[in-house]
């Protein structure tokens, strides 16, 4: 997908490596042009304003100092391997979507290290090496990766903006093929931030039963509503009535609560209960072989869900406000369009395409000192878009945006 798109050449002429490798891994390793120059801008030291932080760890969020106390649990030493995970572990989940009024057995839940992984385990268990999943367009660009290290091929469908995001149905009979073996629904999507809405929904469940594709919905931006449409999804699982497909939810610590340190995420099953069964099985053979979680972390999970409240609702607070303050400030800038977000921790902004994207991120680091993903590298259909964070200090953000707007005026 785009972040791979203008990649260079491959290794060096006179590095042949003396083993050959996978094409899981990409065949070039070489840094694209905006790595380079961020590379360069670090090296004479440049004081460089990043809106492309997602570590909200990096951004001035206060973590209470007891928060990581319970991954001192003395139980810790004592190792009980699960499959799944802890059921103590699996509840404090199951009730985290209690909190958002969503019913879930903890006999569903699978915890797993990150959603990354919970990716990878469901991909082993639905897709032979070269099977397809649907994922969307514009979307996160390590899907990609994720799916090349299991062999299987990204098939991308469309989301097409006017006014809202929504489904470009034709591309997903485009997208399809009989090695189809699931979709990907992202909701909030990054970067677009647009939730699935109920239509759409009705319309994937369908599909997905008629083709027996099973849907992975990626949820772990659910908890960061910023603006959603009436008829949003809340969540998959409770928009599941009636015969429904295969349906695994996705979250995880390093969103829900903030906490990408502590590894963390898990998987939600519904779906016809004897699909739901026969995948139950699969997964945890899977499951078994790794037995990935660790135990300090499933033992402070309770703790970590109640407690990571504090820190979720500053970043709720901060994607708000800077969320606010760059529509203000953009209401007042010709060329540049906030685009419609509903949720999630980025924004789109379009620009005039009268300069390609990567000249255009190229020279506000070089010449402005600010860092800020080109839409390319989330696969827009078309250009010229800027993807900004909305995590950063609420400072950096006005400064660099009040940066690229000048640049823009110029360009215009
Ligand atoms: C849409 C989406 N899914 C999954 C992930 C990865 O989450 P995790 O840290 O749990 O692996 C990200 C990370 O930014 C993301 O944007």
């Amino acid at each position: 997908m785009g972040a791979e798109r203008r990649g260079d050449e491959g290794e060096a002429a006179g590095d042949e490596p003396r083993v050959r490798f996978s094409r899981r891994v990409p065949g070039s390793l070489a840094a694209n042009r905006l790595t380079r120059s961020l590379d360069e801008a670090r090296r004479r030291g440049r004081h460089v304003l990043d809106l492309t932080v997602s570590n909200p760890s990096r951004v001035g969020i206060a973590y209470a100092d007891g928060l990581l106390a319970g991954l001192a649990n003395p139980r810790g030493t004592s190792y009980r391997p699960e499959a799944f995970g802890q059921l103590d572990a699996r509840r404090a989940v199951a009730g985290d979507y209690a909190r958002r009024g969503i019913i879930v057995d903890a006999d569903d839940i699978v915890l797993t290290a990150s959603t990354s992984e919970a990716y990878s385990l469901l991909f082993k268990v639905l897709c032979d090496p070269g099977d397809e999943v649907l994922v969307p367009a514009p979307s996160y660009p390590l899907f990609e990766h994720l799916a090349r290290l299991d062999g299987v091929s990204i098939r991308p469908y469309g989301l097409a903006y006017d006014g809202h995001w929504g489904v470009a149905w034709d591309s997903v009979e485009r997208a399809a093929t009989p090695r189809t073996r699931a979709v990907m629904l992202v909701s909030p999507n990054n970067p677009t931030g647009s939730f699935v809405r109920h239509d759409d929904w009705r319309r994937w469940r369908d599909l997905a039963m008629a083709r027996r594709w099973a849907v992975i919905a990626d949820e772990v931006f659910c908890d960061y509503p910023l603006d959603p449409a009436p008829d949003h999804v809340a969540c998959v699982l409770a928009a599941n009535p009636g015969p429904a497909p295969l349906t695994v939810a996705l979250g995880g610590l390093s969103k829900s609560v903030g906490l990408p340190s502590a590894k963390l995420g898990w998987m939600a099953m519904a779906g016809e209960p004897g699909t739901v069964a026969a995948a139950r099985a699969r997964l945890e053979i899977v499951c078994d072989t790794y037995l990935s979680v660790a135990t300090p972390v499933q033992l402070a999970l309770p703790g970590l869900l109640r407690d990571g409240a504090a820190v979720r609702a500053q970043i709720r607070e901060r994607l708000g406000g800077n969320l606010a303050w760059l529509r203000g400030h953009l209401a007042g800038v010709a060329v540049a369009t906030l685009l419609e977000t509903e949720g999630g921790w980025s924004a789109v902004v379009r620009v005039p395409a009268v300069v390609p994207e990567d000249d255009l991120v190229v020279r506000l680091l070089e010449e402005h000192d600010v860092l800020v993903h080109p839409g390319y590298f989330f696969d827009f259909a078309h250009e010229a878009f800027l993807v900004t964070s909305l995590l950063p200090d609420p400072a950096v953000l006005s400064t660099a945006w009040g940066r690229i707007t000048g640049c823009l005026n110029r360009l215009g």
